[in-house]
């Protein structure tokens, strides 16, 4: 690279990085009103965003809306208002607005798509261009059902509407019967300053929450700004339980039943741990596990039993029995915790059942028996396949105790675990991969650890489309909701048993009659139906959780019905989509809900590379900076790497690699010995390499770079800043070929940003988000990412690398370019090397640091450029290009 070129290549870079800070876009429009307002009825939560914006600029300009709303919540409205017009978002079948989405995009036009899962709240985002000067109103609204956990129900709101607001409101009305007995307001929009932002206001049975931050507090806040406010409010409360029968609530033809005594004595539990300590639970993970058995063991009672089951290929019970949760055995039971440690496979389907034999052997009347399973990823050992451990455990435990399931981090099938749960009496729940996530393990413990009832049976006369009716626990601090309709609306005609087997004896609740809501206050108005609506949120979502352990028929009419359900009340759920549509000349939008645990099929969520639409909206819409690194560098950045492998890259068709071919690639000798000769320090769980990966190095004063070759599926250090603490990993594509599978930026101790082929996920503090690799932006004191076309763009300090997610012969893989360098000095990693100088003593020998090496003509993809030329290059074997072993490049962890 010659140094003009180099300098206008950096100049560049650098106005990149400056005006690509989002606030500038923002600048663009002015939201001058932005209300969440939420009302609460009988737990039931109706929350409506309202964001009114003008467009400040001379011309039309694209305006974005983008909110985050809890996961637990459907979307049931969406409108845009432009010029007195109303655009309504229709709530299609999943396949029929996808089917519309894909026309959209084989004519190339941009039909976004919204979806992401974070780890309580979820995104949804669209835009629409409107004209000069002119206004449009976005308005929202999402439905949820409260659920009580430990004694509260929880309401949450984020806001961040990305600029400061003239008028911002956000109101809470709660409306509760029988009377609200505790109110407290929380998250960080409660903190410091802006606690004075907020009132609460209550009456006997309603309750107040403004919030209403005047523009310097909007400016002043912790991590505010320009960019306005940026957080959540947690509003937690309960209500009195004047009767241990619970609330009937009747409203519109329609009941609830809140049923959650508390004036029970607690049943001592038969509590074993099953606890996957295969190899992937290395590190924190396995850390935090022990950490939080540690805690919940000190909270077992005296007359708790307790068994621990420790698993990988082996299934290691510490006692073959429940033990009494003496002192003593408590002690002991903590010192086998604190010696647990990780390595190999996961054998699920032993340890579970010999769980279930340990439980079902220690018998015990007026006991509570519960088996959790902790485990972060797939059987792998044993039993593998998962239809066959479902139909083993289900056979084992036969109804008579629940399983609870524990999904941690991201590798796990979550489906599987739901399944399990779902089909023996319990629940599926994620423990993200977290600094907290000991508390979080700890904390779904506190949910079970005080059964108050089993086996709890609630029936209904004069009443039909029942929800759930037979519980197999009820926990203190949870609370059990049936709904149903009446029949024929004859309320004299309804009651309500409840049968349930308590720490002495079995008790019974008669006869119990339904109170009408009567009156709602004014501000209810347009809820008439709120009963009829929690009655079809919680169907569906019992629909959905019954669907997944069906089969067949049974499974199709399961769906049909809460699909027929989610369509009437026009709930996005996992079953369905909101086709958005916009005024004429613009593309529809289509609103998913992403499952839990699921990703969503990459070709509904990604753009294909360069559309000529998208890019060509995005350049009116949006400075240049947006578009990152395509076709803009020539060559490459010193000491950095693209790579391709052989001849692939102009072989236009899927690339069968011969024999000879490969024969050819690796047999540059040493090259093939370091392979070999590494795979010795690897886990188990990489496979050896079939393909290399090919990387392409700068040198010093000569036109042809060197390339050399690393064997796939190891893990190595990519670049790294000792000064600021950055680093950023990289996994090779395990089955060899082309780039990497994954790679993961750090910036700090809770900040990193990990990519795979179909995810982002950005963790910032306490913000924890998976994004796809369509458009989205993230921006925080030390970072800026910006994603486009699947290209990443992260800014960290003074250091700049574009994530490329390149897509050749229908594989996926990542290149990581480094566009700005830490340091002009060499700093560790791969790309952290600086160009290095050779000479060429005669044919296919070079001379690199005063030593002769083999070499040969040879070429690579070069990576950095979206466009991959082809490179030219002076094959070396590593060694020699890096002046190291690979060792000292690769780490055994991401
Ligand atoms: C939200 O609620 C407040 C107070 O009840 C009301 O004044 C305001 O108009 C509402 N906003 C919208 C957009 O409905
Ligand atoms: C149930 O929880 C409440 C508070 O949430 C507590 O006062 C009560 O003692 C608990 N009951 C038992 C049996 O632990
Ligand atoms: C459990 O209770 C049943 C009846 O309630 C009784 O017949 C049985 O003997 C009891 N078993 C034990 C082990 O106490």
């Amino acid at each position: 690279m010659d140094l003009a070129a180099a300098a206008v290549f950096i100049f560049s870079l650098l106005l990149t990085a400056s005006d690509s800070a989002p606030s500038l876009k923002s600048r663009n429009w002015d939201i001058y009103s932005y209300h969440m307002n939420s009302t609460v009825t009988s737990r039931y939560a109706v929350t409506v965003i309202t964001s009114r914006v003008t467009n400040t600029r001379d011309d039309s300009n694209e305006i974005d809306f983008h909110v985050k709303i809890p996961k637990a919540a459907f979307i049931s409205k969406f409108r845009m208002t432009i010029d007195g017009q109303t655009y309504d978002g229709v709530v299609k079948q999943k396949e029929e607005a996808q089917q519309q989405y894909s026309q959209a995009v084989s004519r190339g036009q941009s039909a976004g798509l919204v979806s992401s899962v974070g780890r309580t709240l979820e995104d949804f985002k669209t835009s629409v261009t409107i004209a000069a000067h002119s206004k449009v109103t976005f308005e929202l609204t999402y439905e949820e059902l409260l659920r009580r956990r430990l004694g509260k129900y929880e309401l949450l709101i984020n806001a961040q509407p990305g600029q400061i607001v003239k008028d911002f409101k956000i109101n809470v009305n709660i409306y509760e019967q029988p009377g609200i007995n505790f109110l407290e307001v929380k998250g960080s929009l409660g903190e410091k300053d802006l606690a004075n932002a907020i009132t609460t206001t209550r009456a006997d049975n309603q309750a107040w929450v403004n919030f209403y931050p005047t523009h310097g507090q909007q400016m002043d806040c912790d991590g505010c700004g320009e960019t306005g406010l940026k957080g959540d409010l947690k509003i937690l409360y309960d209500v009195y339980r004047p009767l241990s029968q619970g609330d009937v609530m009747e409203h519109g033809g329609y009941f609830a039943h809140f049923f959650a005594p508390a004036n029970l004595g607690r049943i001592p539990k038969n509590v074993v741990f099953i606890i996957d300590q295969s190899g992937s639970m290395h590190g924190k993970k396995i850390a935090q596990t022990r950490e939080a058995l540690l805690k919940i063991l000190d909270d077992l009672a005296e007359d708790d039993y307790f068994g621990l089951i420790v698993f990988n290929s082996q299934v290691s019970p510490w006692k073959h029995k429940l033990l009494q949760a003496t002192q003593t055995n408590l002690d002991m039971a903590k010192q086998f915790v604190k010696g647990i440690t990780d390595g190999g496979a996961t054998n699920i389907n032993e340890a579970v059942l010999k769980g279930v034999e340990m439980i079902q052997q220690h018998p015990r009347n007026g006991s509570a028996s519960i088996l959790i399973l902790l485990t972060d990823g797939d059987p792998t050992s044993g039993e593998i396949n998962q239809g066959k451990i479902q139909s083993n455990v289900r056979e084992a435990i036969g109804k008579n105790f629940p399983l609870y399931c524990l999904g941690f981090g991201f590798d796990v099938n979550f489906e599987f675990l739901q399944k399990m749960a779902q089909e023996n009496s319990g629940v599926a729940r994620r423990i993200y991969e977290d600094s907290d996530a000991a508390l979080q393990l700890k904390g779904f413990y506190e949910e079970v650890a005080t059964p108050l009832l089993t086996s709890v049976q609630m029936s209904y006369t004069g009443a039909t489309n029942l929800t759930q009716t037979i519980f197999s626990h009820y926990y203190n601090g949870s609370e059990i909701v049936v709904a149903g309709k009446i029949l024929d609306n004859n309320i004299d005609g309804f009651n309500t048993d409840v049968v349930a087997i308590s720490k002495h004896d079995t008790v019974k609740y008669s006869d119990i009659k339904a109170t009408q809501a009567g009156q709602l206050p004014a501000v209810m108005s347009g809820f008439e139906n709120f009963l009829q609506r929690l009655w079809a949120c919680l169907t569906v979502k019992q629909l959905l959780e019954k669907e997944l352990t069906l089969t067949g028929e049974e499974k199709e009419a399961v769906k049909k019905e809460a699909l027929d359900l989610s369509l009437k009340y026009s709930f996005v759920t996992p079953l369905t989509s909101m086709v958005v549509t916009k005024p004429e000349g613009e593309d529809s939008q289509v609103a998913d809900k992403p499952k839990e645990g699921e990703k969503p099929a990459i070709h509904s969520t990604m753009m294909l590379p360069s559309q000529p639409t998208s890019s060509r909206k995005r350049a009116k819409s949006m400075p240049r900076s947006h578009s990152t690194s395509s076709g803009r560098s020539r060559g490459f950045m010193p000491g950095l790497s693209g790579m391709a492998f052989l001849d692939s890259l102009s072989a236009a068709p899927p690339v069968m690699y011969h024999r000879s071919d490969r024969h050819r690639s690796i047999g540059q000798g040493r090259i093939l010995h370091d392979a070999v000769e590494d795979y010795g320090n690897l886990p188990a769980t990489i496979i050896p390499a079939r393909m290399p990966v090919r990387f392409l190095m700068a040198a010093e004063g000569q036109s042809l770079p060197l390339c050399f070759d690393i064997p796939a599926g190891h893990i190595v250090k990519l670049l790294q800043d000792p000064a600021s603490g950055f680093s950023m990993n990289g996994q090779l594509m395990s089955e060899g070929g082309n780039g990497f599978q994954k790679i993961i930026i750090r910036v700090n101790a809770d900040k990193y940003i990990q990519f795979d082929t179909n995810w982002i996920t950005i963790k910032d503090g306490l913000l924890m988000q998976s994004v796809t690799w369509t458009d989205s932006d993230h921006t925080s004191d030390s970072m800026i990412v910006i994603i486009r076309d699947s290209e990443a763009d992260i800014t960290v300090e003074n250091i700049r690398v574009v994530i490329l997610l390149h897509l050749q012969d229908g594989k996926r893989f990542l290149w990581p370019a480094v566009r700005k360098r830490p340091s002009e000095h060499e700093v560790p990693g791969i790309m952290g090397k600086l160009p290095v100088a050779y000479e060429e003593v005669k044919p296919s020998k070079l001379r690199i640091q005063g030593v002769e090496v083999d070499a040969s003509s040879d070429s690579a993809g070069d990576y950095n450029i979206k466009a991959v030329p082809r490179v030219k290059c002076q094959l070396v074997d590593l060694k020699s290009a890096l002046q190291g072993e690979l060792s000292d490049f690769t780490v055994h962890q991401l």
